[in-house]
């Protein structure tokens, strides 16, 4: 949780790109490019990107009032959201915040209606992997070869978010676990949704659709919320039933 005191949040301006981009060096060994981040900033409508900064109360770490902590970026498309870049200044990590911008993330996806929350990570980044096992996230599938500097998979991870916003991940991972388990439809399932995930990331990646890839695009994004929908009523049926078996808590 975020307590304003101490973090300040804020939509990532032009004037705050240099001290992102030291960041940004500081942490990744392909950093995004200055060009990279003004396309966020100013040529894409489905960016959100947010920076953190000490609050007036300090943040505990001898940094200055204002000093940035951090940012996440992310996109919402539609019933999606694509957690884009998230860093957090060296002096202020294991301290909660990496956690808490994506959670932030989430929570604006929620409010717009996202349904699905989806990143890459480096197979190797062991501890944005945590982080995001910790919030919830499940491990899909590897991106052969996706990073350069150097060669490396892509962890591809994602997050279902019930209709109406409560978390189906969040609120009890080892249903999801006991959903794939139990159910071989589950399992189908969610195959499924991710073929359609990587279809619809395919099209989104586009600058331009034809008339008939645009009625694909939607295609998918139906087959996709159904396809979700179907899961969620298994997994609203295992804990009904083990709710059953279990009897009322006392
Ligand atoms: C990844 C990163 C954002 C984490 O930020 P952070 O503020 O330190 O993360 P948090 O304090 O919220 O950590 C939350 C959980 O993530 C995991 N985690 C975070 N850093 C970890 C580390 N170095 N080693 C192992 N687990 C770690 C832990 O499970 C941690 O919970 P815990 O502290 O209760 O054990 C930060 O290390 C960073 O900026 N790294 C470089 C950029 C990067 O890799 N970004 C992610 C790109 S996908």
């Amino acid at each position: 949780m975020i307590d304003a005191r101490t973090v300040i949040l804020s939509p990532m301006q032009e004037r705050d790109l240099d001290e992102v981009l030291a960041l940004e060096q500081a942490s990744f060994t392909e950093p995004w490019t200055r060009k990279m981040f003004l396309g966020e900033l100013q040529g894409n409508t489905f960016a959100v990107n947010v920076v953190a900064r000490v609050g007036e109360a300090g943040y505990g770490t001898g940094l200055a009032v204002g000093t940035l902590l951090g940012y996440v970026m992310f996109w919402v498309v539609f019933e999606e959201l694509h957690l884009m870049n998230l860093a957090v200044c060296p002096e202020a990590r294991r301290r909660g915040l990496g956690a808490d911008l994506a959670r932030h993330a989430l929570s604006v996806g929620s409010e717009h209606g996202v349904r699905t929350a989806l990143l890459e990570v480096r197979a190797s980044n062991l501890a944005a992997i945590a982080l995001y096992e910790g919030l919830g996230f499940a491990k899909k599938c590897l991106r052969k070869g996706y990073y350069d500097h150097p060669r490396e998979d892509a962890m591809i991870m994602t997050f279902l978010i019930e209709k109406g916003g409560a978390t189906m991940l969040n609120e009890d991972p080892a249903i999801l676990e006991l959903a794939r388990r139990e159910s071989s439809e589950f399992k189908t399932l969610e195959d499924t949704h991710h073929r359609l995930e990587v279809q619809l990331g395919e099209l989104n990646k586009r600058h331009f659709l034809t008339a008939e890839e645009e009625q694909q695009k939607k295609r998918i994004q139906f087959d996709k919320l159904a396809t979700r929908d179907k899961m969620a009523a298994i997994v609203r049926a295992l804990k009904q039933n083990r709710t059953l078996a279990t009897g009322p808590s006392a």
